[in-house]
C-alpha cells in the first residue's frame, strides 16, 4: 500500500486529500473494480460526477472495499437542469441514493451554464445543505474569474474550483482568483489524458533524475503547486504510481522549467459556451 495523501484544509473546515482518483469514463462496474482496487492502495478520495452515469459503482466499490465511510472524501458534481434553490437538494438525493452513502463531501455545480443565470441560486441552495450537513463542502467546477466574482458579489464563497489544468494549461486567471478567496483549485485531466505531455524532454529528464515517471513529475507539479488533483486510471499499476508522489520533491527552478510548458494555444473547453 502506499501512504496515503496528505490533506488540505477547506473552508468549510472539511479536509480533502489531495490526490484523488478521476472515475470518467468508467461505467459502473469498471468504476466498482478500480475504487475497491484503489482503496486497497491507499486512495482515499474519490471523483464521480451523476453525468458520468457511474455514481452507482463508485458507492459499490466503497462498500466492497469494507472502509469505514467516514475514511473516504466522495466529491460528486449535479447537472444544468437542478440549478435552483430546491433543484439543489432534489440533486443530492439522488446523487445519495446512487452512492449509498449518506452523505457527500463535496458537492460541485458542474457548468455554470451562465445561459441559464441560475448558478448563483444552486449555490445558495448548496449553503443551506452545507449548514444542515448534508454535505461537507461546496464547491464549483470550470467556474472562470467571472462567474466566481458573482458568487462573491452575494458573499458566497466555493470551497473548491475544480478546472482543466496541466501544465501546458497552466489557468493563473482561475488560480490567481480562487486564491484570493481561499477557494481550493483541483485540476482534471491533471496528465493530460496520458497523451503527448508525458514525452515532453523536461518531464522524461526529471522523471529520471528523480527515479520516477513523467506522469509522477507532472503530478508532484500539480501538489507543488498546492492544487487538489484527480488522475484517472483503471490500471492498478498505473493508480499505484499516480498516488506514489510525496516521497521526492521538485525544486523551485524544476517547478520553473515544467511551467516553461505553458502553451497559450492549448485547447480549453470554454464553460461561457458549453455545459451540462
Ligand atoms: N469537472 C469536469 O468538468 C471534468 C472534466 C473531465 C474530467 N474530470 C475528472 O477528472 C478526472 C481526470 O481527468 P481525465 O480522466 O480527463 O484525464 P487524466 O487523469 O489526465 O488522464 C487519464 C488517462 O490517462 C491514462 N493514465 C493514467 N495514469 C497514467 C500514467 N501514470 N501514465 C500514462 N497514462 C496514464 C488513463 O488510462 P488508464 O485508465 O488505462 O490508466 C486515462 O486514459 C476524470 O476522470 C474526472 O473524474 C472532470
Amino acid at each position: 500500500m502506499v501512504q496515503p495523501a496528505p490533506t488540505l484544509q477547506l473552508r468549510s473546515s472539511a479536509e480533502i486529500p489531495q490526490i484523488g482518483l478521476g472515475t470518467w469514463p468508467m461505467d459502473d462496474a469498471e468504476a466498482a473494480a478500480a475504487v475497491e482496487a484503489a482503496i486497497g492502495i491507499g486512495y482515499r478520495h474519490f471523483d464521480t460526477a451523476e453525468n458520468y452515469g457511474n455514481e452507482r459503482g463508485v458507492g459499490e466499490g466503497i462498500r466492497r472495499s469494507g472502509i469505514a465511510r467516514s475514511e473516504v472524501f466522495v466529491t460528486t458534481k449535479f447537472n444544468r437542469k437542478w440549478h435552483s434553490r430546491d433543484g439543489v437538494r432534489e440533486a443530492l438525493r439522488h446523487s445519495v441514493e446512487r452512492l449509498g452513502t449518506e452523505y457527500v463531501d463535496l458537492l460541485l455545480i458542474h457548468w455554470p451554464n451562465p445561459d441559464q443565470d441560475r448558478f448563483v441560486e444552486a449555490f445558495v441552495g448548496m449553503r443551506e445543505l452545507l449548514d444542515e450537513g448534508l454535505i461537507r463542502a461546496a464547491g464549483v467546477s470550470n467556474f472562470k474569474p467571472a462567474h466566481l466574482q458573482r458568487l462573491l458579489a452575494e458573499d458566497l464563497v466555493p470551497d473548491v474550483n475544480q478546472v482543466h489544468l496541466d501544465p501546458y494549461r497552466p489557468r493563473h486567471d482561475v488560480r490567481e482568483a480562487d486564491a484570493g478567496s481561499g477557494i481550493v483549485t483541483e485540476s482534471w485531466s491533471p496528465i493530460g489524458r496520458g497523451g503527448d505531455l508525458l514525452a515532453e524532454p523536461v518531464l522524461t529528464a526529471l522523471a529520471d533524475k528523480y527515479g520516477k515517471t513523467p506522469a509522477q513529475v507532472v503530478l508532484r507539479w500539480h501538489v507543488a503547486n498546492g492544487f487538489v488533483t484527480i488522475p484517472k486510471s483503471g490500471n492498478p499499476e498505473r493508480m499505484r504510481r499516480n498516488l506514489d508522489v510525496f516521497d521526492f520533491e521538485l525544486d523551485a527552478d524544476e517547478v520553473a522549467a515544467v511551467d516553461a510548458l505553458a502553451d497559450p494555444a492549448a485547447p480549453l473547453t470554454d464553460s461561457d459556451e458549453f455545459g451540462h
